[in-house]
């Protein structure tokens, strides 16, 4: 993984990358993936891996369905572009849009198309302050998202995003947003405590931070099913109930990012499914279309519509929305995505996998290195620690989390370290003989890592 190849000194010398160190970047060198197969990808030299965590959460058909390449080329082949400004459409976007409301996890009344998680969650932090004007309520603006979420990187959805790397000299976030607490119990529950006591004190401290900031000036909160970036937390029991409640009571939107939960994720179409959401706004992306083309969705329900409707009558239009909106060829490829769900039962296959996925992580988890293995259907997360008795994490100069990464890379397994949580998500058409490969690897660089857990 150096500059040793013609590909890899193009990379270098002129490609910016994102979430990237840049300046060691000319001498790490990129990892040149070149194709991919099922649950596979191949480097520029030939070396295969399992992606463990589908790409970036996306992934979810694997890197070669044929019925998605059909529906990219024949879509090319009818109307490779339009656009849907100025009461224009094609016909892959309104069936999508009718899928979508046909599955979504609560009734919802219309969906917008954007083409990306990011843009997805900044229409949506638009919409909303639009839905505050038109029912009259100027003064409800405030946005609240919690520590360690992750939501994107535009203005708006990186001010949203909970993670310092993501506001550090960026001069975000931007005022109207800001952060409750992460729900992450084996982190920040006290001594004892429960996970429905240590929900019902984050429902209450949103009440209190509401109360604080004025009911009035409080418009929304942004949640993630599961938050995936921060470090695949899984909700407490109870807290998605307990924090609806207050939402309820001051009137604040609830907006469910299911960008990575939606689609299967989760052992349901959608997180909210899982965990109770009942969402006024969803926004959804990355396995929608399997992640072969660019597409996020926005769902609003009927109440949001009707204002946002009544609104952009009296301006004369609804001023938002990009080139790309309702793609023809991205709607054909995640209307064929959907297809697939149902005829080939992912579903299904998901639940029948999740007790295997589930017990392989558990089972690492009983590792000395491992301070807490957490998941949900098919996402999974380790946090590596110093201590597993007094849940010491490393000194973070240690980079215990990318090593072990990077030794599973070597074993042929890609899984993504986010601080010294390593991460899985593997696509969910993975086989169980492909899922115990998986962990048979992952135990492997585990191995080496605790036989030299020092740099
Ligand atoms: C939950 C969530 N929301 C939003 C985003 C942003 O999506 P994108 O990178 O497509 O802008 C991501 C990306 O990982 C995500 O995980």
């Amino acid at each position: 993984m150096s500059a040793t190849t013609a590909l890899a000194r193009q990379d270098i010398a002129a490609h910016l990358h994102p979430f990237t160190n840049l300046a060691t970047h000319p001498e790490v060198g990129p990892l040149m993936v070149t194709r991919g197969d099922g649950i596979y990808v191949e480097d520029e030299q030939g070396r295969r891996y399992i992606e463990g965590m589908s790409g970036l959460w996306c992934s979810a058909l694997g890197f070669s369905h044929p019925r998605l390449v059909a529906a990219g080329v024949k879509a090319l082949q009818t109307l490779p572009y339009y656009h849907t400004f100025n009461h224009r459409s094609n016909p892959a976007v309104a069936e999508l849009a009718e899928r979508l409301l046909a599955v979504a996890p609560v009734p919802m009344a219309r969906v917008f198309f954007a083409n990306s998680g990011s843009e997805a969650n900044d229409s949506a932090v638009k919409m909303i302050w639009y839905y505050h004007n038109a029912i009259g309520k100027p003064g409800k603006k405030k946005i609240l998202a919690r520590q360690r979420a992750y939501h994107g990187v535009t203005v708006a959805s990186a001010s949203l995003s909970g993670l310092p790397t993501n506001h550090r000299d960026f001069d975000l976030p931007i005022d109207r947003i800001s952060h409750v607490d992460c729900p992450h119990h084996y982190r920040y529950g006290l001594p004892g405590e429960s996970e429905a006591d240590f929900a019902t004190r984050l429902a209450d401290a949103l009440e209190q931070r509401i109360l604080a900031e004025g009911p009035d000036t409080v418009a929304a909160f942004f949640a993630e099913p599961v938050m995936g970036a921060g470090g695949v937390i899984v909700p407490p029991e109870t807290y998605f109930a307990k924090v609806q409640a207050v939402l309820r009571k001051y009137e604040v939107l609830l907006v469910a990012d299911e960008v990575i939960c939606g689609f299967g994720r989760t052992g349901n179409l959608f997180g909210s499914t899982t965990f109770g959401l009942q969402p006024d706004i969803l926004t959804c992306a990355k396995a929608m279309s399997s992640g072969y083309v660019p597409i996020s969705a926005v769902m609003v329900s009927q109440q949001v519509h009707e204002a946002l409707a009544a609104n952009s009558g009296k301006i004369g239009t609804f001023g938002h929305g990009y080139t790309y909106s309702g793609h023809p060829v991205a709607c054909a490829i995640a209307l064929e995505t959907l297809k697939v769900f149902e005829d080939e039962h992912i579903l299904d296959r998901v639940r029948a996998l999740v007790p295997a996925f589930q017990a392989g992580l558990h089972q690492l988890g009983q590792r000395a290195s491992v301070g807490e293995s957490r998941g949900v259907g098919l996402i999974g997360a380790l946090e590596l620690v110093a201590d597993k008795a007094t849940r010491q994490p490393h000194a973070p100069e240690l980079k215990a989390g990318p090593r072990l990464a990077a030794l599973a890379q070597e074993q042929g397994l890609i899984v993504r370290a986010m601080g010294d949580t390593v991460a899985l998500c593997p696509p969910l058409i993975i086989s169980e003989a492909e899922l115990a490969t998986l962990f048979q690897r992952l135990g492997a660089a585990f191995d080496q890592y605790e036989q030299a857990p020092r740099p």
